[in-house]
């Protein structure tokens, strides 16, 4: 990938020791975007789990993923082994997924118009629970419906390297590290570029100890 790219990236911002990374064409890392908001966020991932409970899915290809994942919005990110798709009911219990609470609604739409994206309304939150040791490999997120709006992802808790290639599978990716309270958000050109989370390391958090959770905010439907 070049870097002649990086054109029509928004400017970087500072405020209260925020600002914006430009890691992509139309992709940004808003450092500490959420910080303020942690607790709020935590809290309200809690409430999510009680009636949604974190789970490993299985791949298409029958492997068990690693990383534990529930959704809350009006549909949910789900895999099994008929493949991948969005549903609007949690397939463990049959019901509707969790209403995607304010504070997470606000705070995505928040980050999408710092990073260049207003008007983004999400209906799909998918939640990610990593331990030490846990991966995501690299994909492309392709399942929605509507590709022109980004997708926002938020880092809470034990910092992970985020890894963000281009628009082919091959494209060696760059190495971002995530910390607590950072938002990466990519779309427009970089919309479909290959992404991952490398095997994330031992350490213990203030707020989430040995976790990171993770915040994937998308339009589905
Ligand atoms: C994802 O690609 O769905 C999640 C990425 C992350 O955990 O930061
Ligand atoms: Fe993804």
């Amino acid at each position: 990938m070049t870097f002649d790219l990086f054109d029509n990236l928004p400017e970087p911002d500072s405020r209260g020791g925020e600002h914006s990374e430009a890691i992509g064409p139309g992709a940004v890392v808003l450092r500490g975007f959420a910080l303020s908001r942690a607790l709020a966020l935590r809290q309200a991932i809690e409430q999510v789990h009680a009636q949604a409970p974190f789970r490993h899915l299985v791949t298409p290809g029958g492997f068990r993923m690693s990383v534990a994942m529930t959704n809350c919005g009006t549909l949910g990110w789900v895999s099994d082994e008929r493949g991948y798709r969005y549903d609007p009911n949690d397939p463990d219990s049959g019901r509707p997924w969790p209403a995607m609470p304010a504070v997470f609604v606000e705070l995505a739409r928040e980050a999408a118009a710092a990073a260049g994206y207003p008007g983004f309304v999400p209906d799909a939150c998918l939640i990610n629970r990593y331990t030490p040791g846990t991966r995501l490999s690299l994909h492309q997120d392709r399942n929605e419906r509507d590709l022109h709006a980004p997708i926002v992802s938020v880092s809470l808790g034990l910092p992970a390297v985020f890894l963000f290639g281009g628009a082919r599978r091959a494209d060696r990716p760059a190495r971002i590290r995530v910390a607590h309270g950072d938002i990466v958000v990519w779309g427009g050109p970089s919309r479909l570029f290959y992404h991952g989370i490398a095997p994330l390391a031992d350490g213990d958090h203030p707020l989430l100890g040995t976790l990171r959770l993770n915040l994937t905010f998308r339009k589905a439907g």
